[in-house]
This record gives C-alpha cells, structure tokens and sequence, in this order.
C-alpha cells in the first residue's frame, strides 16, 4: 500500500509534473481517468515569493483534482521555505521538490537548482530540511540517479532523505546528463525501493499499461509515475489500472475519443484562459493527442491554424467525416514521426 499523509492507494500510477503540459484541465482529466495523484509543474519558489502572477496561476488547484502536489523548486532556504508556506495556502495534498530538473536555465545557474543540486547532495538534504520544517503537509521529492554517471548519489541521498522526513522519494532513474537520452535503468529504482521503507515511485519510459506494470514488478516500488506516455494519453491510467486489479486491458482509445478528449481539454481551458489563449497553447498537445492517426497531418494543419474554438470544431468534423466517408482518409498520410513528441 501506497501511503504519504492522508493519501492511501493501492500501487497508483502518477500523473508526472511536466512544464506547461500539466496544467489544471489535463491534471483533473487524468484524475478522471484514473492517475492515483497529479502535480503541478514545477514553479520558482523565487518567482512564487517575488508574486511573479504566473507562478501563482500554476499553483492554483481545482476542487476536484485532489489528491494534487504543487512542486517547486529553488537553491535557497529563505526561498524555498517562503514558497512552500504560500504553497500550503493554496490546499495541496503534499510539496514536492524539484531536484530533477536538467534544463539549463534551472540547472545550470548559479549554484543550479533542479538536477543542478545533485552536484551538492548536502544542500538538497538541508534546502528539503528547511521545507519539511516550513509545514505540516508530507514533503516529497523528485530527482535523478546523480549529476552523471561517475555521481550516481542517489542510494545514499535517499537515506538521508528518509532520515529527515521525506514522506516519498520519486526517482526518474536517469542522469542529468542523459537528459532524456538513453534508456532509464530501473535497476537503479528496485536498488533504492531496497535501502529505504519510504514508498518510492519509479519513472522513467513507461509509456504503455504493460509497462507500469512491468515497472512494478522490475522494480518492487510503490507507484508508477508517467510522463511523457501520459501526454495526450490519459487512457493509460484506465488502462494500467484494469491490468493493476487483474483485469484485461480495455485498449487503446478510438479516434473519435482521442479527438473528444482533446476537445474537452481545450474547452476546460478556454474557460480557464480565454478563446484565443487557450486555442493557441492547446497547439502543443496535438503531436501527442492526435499521433498515429490516419491522414492526421491534414487536420493539424488545420488545427495549427485555427483561432477560435468554431474553426476548431469545423476542423475536427470535417476531418471525422472524410475519416467516416473514406474509412481510409483521402488526406496524405502523416509525414512526421513519433520523434516531434513534446520534450524539454
Ligand atoms: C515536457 C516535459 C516537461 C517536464 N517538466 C517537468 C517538471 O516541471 N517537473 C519535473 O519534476 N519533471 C518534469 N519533467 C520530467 C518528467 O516529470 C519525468 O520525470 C520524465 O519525463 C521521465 O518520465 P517519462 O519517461 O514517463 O516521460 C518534464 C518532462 C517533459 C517531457
């Protein structure tokens, strides 16, 4: 059993933080497919604390996307404490820190914060020290095995986490400087579920139901985190969890469904932001929701285009008409690879 607070779940697979992918309308459409807890993307505690307007949007949370983390991240005490007490305000179920993140602009700055800290173990038991301290909710954190391969620090860094009150421990299992190459060795998670009785959450290409289930078995962890595989996906968490409870996986969504589920995407966020914000910034789901689908090059052209949610909807028919019409589309056929997937 998975449990961190209040929070009891039976080996739940995680919706991933990801940069302006994880945003309210995809969190609670993953809750309701199923995902066992949400987070945030990661926010500055330095522009939380400075009032920054979009770093208090981010942590904004729906009413019913709970159980939901805000994670943040930062290099200095004062920061990241001041951060996690607006944070608390804002009724999430736990804080988790960002001690993963490899993008330079985080990483690389200064001292770095993100992945940048894995450099300076001792600062990331004292910066998460200072957090647990600032409140009373469960504090997790979410890092990468170690700087590189010749610092792979994360056995020990997770004993001293657990010794000072981390309530759980996610684990991409990467390097920093893999970024987000190469494979990630779950080896590394089932070695750290060993030295630690804080639940850990294995992450890592888990991209379909079969994998989190594999995951789980590799690796002996408490919960699956998805990334990537979750992006214009929340089937995977319906799907992982029919496996999960011994049932046969339902399968992959059809068209129609994809399209409906990034039309209600799009709807929740116009509500949120506005028409012609939301109709813009959904542009980056479409690679990923609409992926593999016969012709499908012709309706993002189309989609790229449109700026209001009408043209949208005029897209999205036509294009399910001549999918209707001609069983095989009379579009030509997607030229782009599955490689245009979203990564930072
Ligand atoms: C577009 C994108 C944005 C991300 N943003 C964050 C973030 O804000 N915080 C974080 O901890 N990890 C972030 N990540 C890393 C993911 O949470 C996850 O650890 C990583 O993608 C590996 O999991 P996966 O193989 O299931 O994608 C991001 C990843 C992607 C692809």
């Amino acid at each position: 059993m998975f449990r961190v607070g209040q929070i009891e779940l039976d080996r739940p697979v995680l919706l991933a933080p990801m940069e302006a992918i994880t945003e309210r309308p995809f969190r609670r459409q993953c809750r309701r497919h199923g995902a066992g807890i949400v987070y945030t993307e990661f926010i500055s505690a330095e522009a939380l604390i400075r009032r920054v307007v979009n770093a208090q949007e981010k942590a904004l949370l729906a009413p019913d996307e709970h159980p939901v983390g805000i994670q943040i991240y930062g290099n200095r005490h004062e920061a990241l404490v001041e951060a996690t007490e607006l944070s608390e305000r804002m009724g999430p179920d736990l804080i988790d820190i960002n001690f993963g993140c490899p993008v330079k602009k985080v990483a690389c700055k200064g001292i770095g914060a993100g992945s940048g800290l894995l450099r300076e173990p001792d600062l990331v038991v004292s910066l998460t020290e200072a957090v647990i301290g600032a409140t009373p909710l469960p504090v997790t954190v979410k890092t990468r095995l170690g700087w590189d391969h010749q610092s792979i620090v994360i056995v020990d860094l997770a004993r001293r986490l657990e010794d000072i009150g981390v309530a759980a421990l996610t684990l991409h299992a990467r390097t920093r400087c893999q970024m987000f190459k190469g494979n990630a060795d779950w080896d590394w998670i089932a070695q750290v579920k060993q030295a630690v009785s804080i639940p850990v959450i294995g992450n890592g290409d888990v991209t379909t139901p079969d994998d989190v289930v594999r995951m789980f078995a590799h690796t002996g962890c408490d919960a699956v985190m998805v990334g990537r595989g979750a992006i214009g996906n929340p089937w995977i968490f319906s799907r992982a969890r029919a496996l999960l409870d011994g049932g046969v996986d339902p399968g992959p969504p059809s068209f129609e469904q994809r399209i409906a589920g990034y039309l209600e995407i799009l709807d929740e966020s116009i509500v949120e932001k506005g028409e012609p914000r939301a109709v813009k910034e959904m542009r980056k789901h479409l690679a990923s929701s609409l992926r593999g689908m016969p012709g499908i090059a012709w309706l993002r052209g189309r989609l790229m285009e449109e700026t209001d949610r009408a043209g949208v909807q005029r897209a999205v028919e036509s294009y399910l008409e001549k999918l209707h019409a001609h069983r095989r589309p009379p579009m030509a056929p997607d030229p782009d690879p599955v490689s245009e997937m979203v990564s930072s």
